[in-house]
């Protein structure tokens, strides 16, 4: 098939909840993607930030080919080593040592809101103004955007309070006069909000004011994690520990999976029964959650992310307004709207994000960017520039 007939097959079956770009895609390998006439892409929107490692990274492709034939799946009602040793890589890794595994992210968020709430006994939960946590019911109740909330709120929880993000004394007003909060959620850095960034002091004050009101603090680090910004968990450079993580996207390299981080506290009071997941912590799932942590700690990843943040910056610093965000979620602030400059972008062969802020386009790179792809982007980028008004 070519893009139109891929095109045409795709908007006319599938139900229209997604606005594309009008680009098919059909090969991935590295940093770049390949669309069904052959054009090849430079992929900065990161396969929606989810392809941490580029497109089909060798590691992960032989585990999932090994594990497919050794055993496709078995639910968790029984053990199985592939998920053992899955699980002991990730608690060794991240700042918070017991899991539970699930498909996606809004999964992660749905365990994390019912874990607070049977814990504490309250109902309450704080999230942000502008933030975003996912469509299905309880992680939308917690999700900002009025038009994707508004149509369901007759059945969303009711005890869902937003607080401005980066403001400290607005959660503490809020935990002040409503006593049934269970927990605070936020995304660490907001991204589709157009990578906002708080403080290290407001995240360590949240800490205190959630340990003071013995509230739990969860950080969405769906897009966050995995190394992302330069730590496994960005908690690490505020120097807290929330008591919750939920990390998805890059965790798999493209293979859903998603995972709820808690303390070992938090996890003593959890059940039998109070979750599960038919699909979470499959074989296939788990052999690539193995094979990506091990790439990451292997070749030093982490410690690339920032490098190629400050790359990125300084090669388009002097064409835009600002360059924001950390490691490989980086925001560009520019003058004219991304929604034209991205069309643009992408005929010049670079796949970029927009944001809910017109002004800011979203770069998720891999973390295996290379000098020689960041000037490709930026060559690419001044040119575009230079057509429109930044
Ligand atoms: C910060 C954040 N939280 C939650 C989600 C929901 O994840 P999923 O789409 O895997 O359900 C997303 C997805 O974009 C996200 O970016």
């Amino acid at each position: 098939m070519n893009t139109q007939e891929i095109i045409k097959n795709e908007d006319t079956f599938l139900i229209p909840t997604y606005k594309k770009m009008p680009v098919a895609l059909v090969r991935g390998q590295g940093c770049y993607v390949w669309d069904a006439d052959g054009n090849r892409y430079l992929d900065f929107y990161g396969g929606h930030c989810v392809t941490a490692l580029g497109h089909c990274p060798p590691h992960v492709v032989h585990a999932i080919q090994k594990q497919s034939e050794q055993l496709l799946f078995y639910s968790n009602v029984v053990y199985n080593d592939t998920r053992a040793q899955a699980a002991q890589l990730l608690a060794e890794m991240a700042p918070l040592h017991r899991i539970f595994f699930c498909n996606s992210g809004t999964e992660a968020i749905e365990t994390a809101l019912k874990i607070a709430r049977k814990s504490t006994g309250r109902n309450g939960i704080i999230s942000t103004a502008n933030g975003f946590h996912g469509r299905t019911l309880g992680s939308l109740a917690a999700t900002w955007n009025p038009s994707y909330r508004t149509p369901f709120k007759e059945v969303l929880a009711s005890a869902h309070y937003f607080a401005e993000f980066g403001n400290l004394e607005s959660v503490a007003s809020i935990l002040d006069k409503k006593h049934d909060i269970a927990a605070v959620l936020l995304e660490p850095i907001q991204s589709i909000a157009g990578i906002v960034e708080g403080a290290s002091d407001y995240f360590q004050g949240l800490r205190k004011l959630c340990d003071q009101h013995d509230v739990h603090l969860i950080f969405d680090e769906i897009q966050t994690g995995v190394g992302r910004t330069g730590t496994f968990s960005i908690s690490e450079q505020f120097g807290i520990i929330p008591d919750m993580i939920t990390l998805a996207k890059s965790l798999g390299s493209g293979i859903p999976v998603g995972a709820l981080l808690l303390s070992d506290s938090l996890s003593d009071e959890v059940r039998y029964g109070d979750q599960g997941s038919t699909f979470g912590g499959g074989m296939i799932a788990m052999s690539a959650v193995i094979a990506t942590l091990e790439s990451i700690q292997h070749n030093g990843l982490m410690e690339q992310a920032p490098k190629i943040f400050d790359q990125i910056a300084t090669a388009i610093q002097p064409l835009v307004r600002d360059v924001h965000g950390r490691g490989c979620l980086i925001g560009i602030r520019t003058e004219t709207p991304s929604s034209e400059l991205l069309p643009v972008l992408r005929e010049h062969g670079v796949l970029a994000g927009g944001s809910a802020d017109p002004h800011v386009m979203r770069l998720m790179p891999p973390l295996i960017t290379k000098a020689e792809h960041i000037s490709e982007f930026a060559e690419a980028f001044r040119n575009v520039v230079t057509t429109a008004h930044v």
